[in-house]
């Protein structure tokens, strides 16, 4: 009880950290150092690779029925904010997602992206995604990555 305590405190010390240092570095970007940050750079890669599915704001393909089928009978991208299901999800979850793609009956398909992001860009997108979330969800999130032990290597 103690230890989750302890990682929980942990994970939102580092995601308050993240935060001060994504903003620190927007402070800086004005001077002659200018600085790639990861949040930015995340944001940046998103918009250009999962946002026409996903949704600018991670609201999902169909913001008003996110899990309900259309009219061909299909479900479509689901959203990655505090409504959707993404923040159950371990990173090693998540990266191998959108590395492999995903395609399962009565669900849009998910394309895989192992060929076109390294495993870095995508980590940083997973960074923007989690600015969404609420703080409990990006412990709850950060406790699970951390627990997570992959069966199959
Ligand atoms: C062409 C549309 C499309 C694009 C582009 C797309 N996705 Fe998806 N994504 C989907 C669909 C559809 C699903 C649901 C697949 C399923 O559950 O079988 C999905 C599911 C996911 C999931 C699983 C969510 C969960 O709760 O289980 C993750 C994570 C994800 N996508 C991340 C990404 C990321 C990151 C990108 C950009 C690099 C991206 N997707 C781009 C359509 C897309």
């Amino acid at each position: 009880m103690k230890s989750i305590r302890c990682i929980l405190l942990i994970a939102a010390l580092v995601s308050l950290l993240l935060v001060s240092c994504a903003r620190s570095s927007q402070d800086r970007s004005d001077n002659n150092r200018p600085t790639e940050d990861p949040l930015s750079a995340g944001q940046a890669l998103y918009q250009a690779h999962c946002a026409t599915c996903h949704g600018v704001e991670g609201k999902g393909q169909f913001p008003d029925n996110p899990y309900g089928p259309d009219a061909n009978d299909l479900i479509g991208a689901p959203p990655h904010d505090p409504t959707g299901h993404t923040w159950h999800h371990p990173d090693v979850v998540l990266v191998q997602i959108t590395q492999e793609g995903r395609s399962q009956p009565g669900v849009y398909p998910m394309p895989a992206f192992g060929d076109k992001l390294t495993e870095s860009e995508i980590m940083a997108i997973l960074g923007y995604i989690k600015t969404w979330w609420t703080p409990e969800q990006i412990a709850a999130q950060a406790t699970a990555s951390a627990q997570f032990t992959p069966s199959v290597k």
